[in-house]
């Protein structure tokens, strides 16, 4: 039986807001750091297939509705911002600020464990 837990590399390895891309049997997934909780997904955007990887973290974003109104706030949350068309994801649940309900990534869940940094992708 194998293990659905997966070493993706150093806790140092991953940079406060800098989204890295870690490749397990041949998937793709994006690690963020969000400084005080790691979070990993698909590295697939779910609109028209970007690495998520390749975008960037944002600051705390609030969105009313789609193509509503933005507004930035502080907050915990970990925001990560396609490169292709700038969906924002929620990346602790996977969820686009846009449209939450319809469009989402898969998470997984990460801890950090002797300074390792462990995806779970059961
Ligand atoms: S592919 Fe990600 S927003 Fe379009």
């Amino acid at each position: 039986m194998t293990s659905s837990v997966h070493d993706v590399g150093a806790e140092a390895d991953f940079e406060v807001g800098q989204p890295r891309r870690v490749e397990i049997e041949g998937r793709g997934f994006v690690v963020v750091n969000g400084g005080s909780q790691f979070h990993a997904a698909r590295d697939v955007c779910a609109h028209q297939g970007a690495r998520l990887s390749s975008g960037r973290c944002k600051g705390n974003v609030h969105a009313d509705s789609v193509g509503g109104h933005i507004e930035y706030q502080t907050g915990g949350r970990t925001l990560l911002q396609c490169p292709w068309h700038g969906w924002i994801f929620d990346m602790a649940t996977g969820r686009a600020l846009a449209d939450p309900d319809r469009a989402r990534v898969r998470v997984y869940p990460v801890q950090v464990t002797d300074g390792r940094v462990l995806l779970d992708l059961a």
